[in-house]
Parts: C-alpha cells; structure tokens; sequence
C-alpha cells in the first residue's frame, strides 16, 4: 500500500517518538536530539529552519524525515533524520519520504541534498539504501564522531543527472 505523505502535527509526536525509541540504530542521546529537533519544529514550522514529514498508511504513522536548508548556503539542504518503523522497513517508504522531501526541494530551486551518516557497521544498511536512493559518497572525516568511526557525506546535486547524456 502507497503511504501517504504530509507535515508532521503535533498529535504525531508519541508515534514519532515510538518509531524513534524502537530503531536500534538510534542511542537514547541521539533519540533527544531528534526529539528537540521536532520540538522545534513544531513550536515554529515556518521559522524553525526545519520540515518534517511523516509517512502515513491507513490511520497508521510508520516513518518520518526531518530536513532543513542548510544555513548560510545558497541551495544546499541537509536530510537530518530519517526513522521507518522497523516492521515496515523494506517496503518503500523510506523512499517515498526521500522522494517527496526532494521534491519540496527541488520546487524552491534546492541544489544540493546532503547526508551525513557514521561509518560503523550498525549503518551498513542504511548506507545501501542511500546509494539505492541516489546518493553518492562524497567526503570521509577520519574519527570524526569517535576513534574508528568516521563520518560519512553523501551527495545527491539537482537537477540529477540523465544517465543518457553522460
Ligand atoms: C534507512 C531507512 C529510513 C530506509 O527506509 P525503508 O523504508 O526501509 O527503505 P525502502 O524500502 O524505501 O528502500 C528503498 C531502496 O533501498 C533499498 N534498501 C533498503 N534497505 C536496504 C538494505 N538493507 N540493503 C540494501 N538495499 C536496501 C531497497 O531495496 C529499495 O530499493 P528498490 O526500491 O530499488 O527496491 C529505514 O530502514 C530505517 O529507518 N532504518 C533505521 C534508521 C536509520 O538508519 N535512519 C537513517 C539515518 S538518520
């Protein structure tokens, strides 16, 4: 079933927040900041800085995405957070939500989407469904979040590129 794409309300939040509490990629201290990230938004989701969209299928909330403009660039937009509910992974929703949140972008003349994600082992999948999604490995930073653990930058330019002209 197609899940339905729109802003996150405030009603959303426990949903949300369970999806968040239950992904074990997240550690509890990164679960606080996505949550601050969301109290932002929803306190002011025009001047907060950021969007987030959730994923609806039926009366069911299943995934979000919080993303923002980048500060200080001219076209540059950061994807901060993504999290679908881990019984309905695999299913395309990540996708949408990447999908419709590059749509948005791409509608006020957004350049460039950015991903910055860790290079440990926990992430290996989401690190294919990046580059499923489109997403090219741009930049590595040695032990940038802790010794052994690098950050990762991935990449996608608009408009993307029509693999028969290249
Ligand atoms: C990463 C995440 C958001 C992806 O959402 P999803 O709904 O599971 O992904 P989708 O079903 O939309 O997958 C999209 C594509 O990526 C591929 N993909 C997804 N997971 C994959 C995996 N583990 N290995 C290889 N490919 C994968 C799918 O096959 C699909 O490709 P296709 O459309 O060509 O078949 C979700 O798995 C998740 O919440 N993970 C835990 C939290 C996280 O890592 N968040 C992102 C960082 S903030």
């Amino acid at each position: 079933m197609k899940p339905q794409i729109r802003p996150m309300t405030q009603k959303d939040k426990p949903a949300v927040l369970r999806i968040l509490r239950d992904t074990p990629e997240f550690k509890p201290t990164e679960v606080v900041v996505a949550e601050e990230v969301i109290d932002s938004y929803l306190g002011d989701p025009v001047g907060s800085g950021y969007h987030i969209i959730v994923a609806g299928i039926g009366r069911r909330l299943v995934g979000y995405l919080a993303y923002g403009p980048t500060p200080l660039t001219e076209g540059t937009w950061d994807l901060y957070w993504a999290a679908v509910a881990r019984e309905e992974q695999g299913h395309g929703i990540g996708r949408a939500l990447f999908s419709h949140a590059e749509g948005e972008i791409k509608k006020v003349k957004g350049r460039l989407a950015v991903i910055e994600t860790s290079s440990k082992p926990e992430y290996a999948r989401t690190r294919r469904f990046h580059r499923r999604i489109g997403y090219s490995l741009a930049c590595r930073v040695k032990d940038f979040y802790a010794p052994g653990d690098d950050k990762l930058i991935f990449l996608k330019r608009f408009p993307e590129k029509d693999p028969d002209r290249e």
